[in-house]
């Protein structure tokens, strides 16, 4: 049996900080008190200095298999994961072929056991023409349904209003959207190729992808959820407009939950000029206006979780013109980084990150045993330095795609080291075992 002790940590967990030692058995947290004793046959870590949180849980990530893999892949991208602190993910169903049948979601669990480094799941796409996998779905096959109510990188589009209805009515477990209006969009993209042409400036990207494209669609999902009691989850929002869609109560209480990406609370209109098509996305980061908002709605509760829309592109294709650069940036290995500089600035509290990164995420899926710091669950942690510092550079970015639009820059803070499933798995800018992670488990009947 294999015991490890974490020493003299300040643990961050369920809303307060506090002096701990903390016991890991076989997997799991066995301890966690202000002392605990060791026997003979403990390794002792000493963690004085550090911060302890759970693993993020990213419901939110595209790592490209099966198909896309000139892109990422499991492996590259789960490496990536523990070593920016993620020790969970749900992975999107926008690759090729679309994930939209129960056999091809096997396949991608299967492909998971042998590869992923990280703990994970897998979200079913929806189409306008597979409500019947959608019904036939166990609660337990998937962590939720993906619906694109807006297009974006892929072909996923559920346009058909019938489709919409019989997936909000039907789907056994969580309803997930983008939500962004094409039609508004599309006719966005006139005006615009109808003034530059082929050659729109990027800075014109959050007028394309418009605040009214997002408040269209998010409206529509909130009402259709609330017409057939959907457990419906918005992910990425990005516009102030849309906040009032969303209640600040408590996220255990609420059927419709919502969350942004680290971008959007990190980013605003001015960083295009330096980024260009790097940080182009869907939806568009939009002005400083709508990031302050979302920072204050992450601050209120209406937004609950906080995840990070990794969606890798290559150099080559990300720096093509405005309507040929995909949309989509890497950010699972330095998306905890990103919270914590927002920590720095006195812009969220260690609580509020750990809540919305590593508690909610649990909470609005059911994921069984994780997410907490808590006797008994699995041993998913991650010891944090504060002020560590640490610089991305083109050695230390551990994408296939090999860039990040942080490269260059300097973090406050820094992973010290990850534990997946109770083993370290990096340490200090290393990698360290090849141990695989495991399929997430849900909470739910
Ligand atoms: O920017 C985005 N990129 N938004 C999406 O919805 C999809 C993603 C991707 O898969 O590249």
């Amino acid at each position: 049996m294999s015991k490890k002790l974490i020493t003299n940590v300040r643990a961050v967990n369920e809303g307060r900080i506090f002096d701990a030692d903390v016991l890991i058995e076989d997997g799991r947290i066995t301890r966690v008190d202000s002392e605990v004793v060791p026997d003979g046959s403990t390794e002792i870590l000493d963690a004085t200095g550090l911060y302890l949180i759970p693993g993020m849980i990213d419901d939110q990530v595209h790592f490209r298999e099966p198909g896309l893999t000139h892109k990422a892949d499991i492996a590259s991208e789960s490496a990536a994961a523990i070593a920016g602190g993620v020790t969970s993910y749900m992975d999107m169903p926008n690759v090729m072929p679309p994930t939209t049948t129960r056999t091809l979601l096997a396949d991608k669990y299967a492909l998971a056991a042998r590869t992923s480094r990280a703990n994970y799941s897998f979200y079913l796409g929806a189409s306008n023409d597979n409500i019947d996998q959608i019904r036939a779905l166990n609660v337990h096959e998937a962590c939720g349904v993906k619906v694109f109510m807006g297009s974006s990188t892929g072909n996923l589009l559920v346009n058909n209003p019938d489709t919409l209805e019989k997936i909000f009515a039907d789907s056994p477990v969580p309803v997930v959207t983008h939500c962004e209006d094409t039609p508004t969009i599309l006719a966005n993209e006139k005006t615009f190729r109808a003034k530059y042409g082929a050659n729109v400036p990027i800075a014109f990207h959050p007028h394309i992808r418009s605040e009214q494209a997002c408040f269209k669609s998010s409206s529509l999902a909130v009402e259709l959820a609330q017409q057939h009691q959907t457990r419906l989850h918005i992910l990425h929002l990005s516009t102030a407009q849309e906040m009032k869609l969303f209640s600040p109560a408590a996220t255990t209480d609420k059927r419709i939950t919502a969350e942004v990406c680290v971008h959007y609370l990190f980013y605003d209109q001015n960083d295009y000029r330096d980024k260009g098509t790097l940080i182009k996305c869907n939806p568009a980061i939009k002005t400083s206006r709508d990031r302050d908002a979302l920072v204050a709605a992450v601050n209120e509760g209406r937004i609950d979780v906080i995840a990070t829309d990794h969606a890798p592109h290559t150099w080559d294709e990300k720096n093509r013109t405005y309507f040929k650069a995909p949309s989509g940036l890497p950010l699972v290995q330095h998306a905890l980084l990103i919270l914590l500089e927002l920590y720095h600035w006195n812009r969220l509290s260690l609580e509020t990150i750990v809540q919305k990164a590593c508690h909610a995420p649990a909470q609005v899926f059911g994921v069984k045993e994780r997410g907490y710091i808590r006797e008994g669950y699995w041993a998913d942690l991650v010891l944090i330095d504060l002020n560590g510092g640490y610089t991305v550079n083109e050695e230390n970015i551990l994408y296939k795609c090999g860039w990040s639009p942080f490269n260059g820059h300097t973090f406050h803070a820094k992973v010290w080291a990850t534990f997946v499933n109770g083993e370290m798995v990096y340490r200090d800018g290393v990698l360290l075992h090849a141990l695989r992670g495991k399929r997430l488990e849900f909470d739910r009947d």
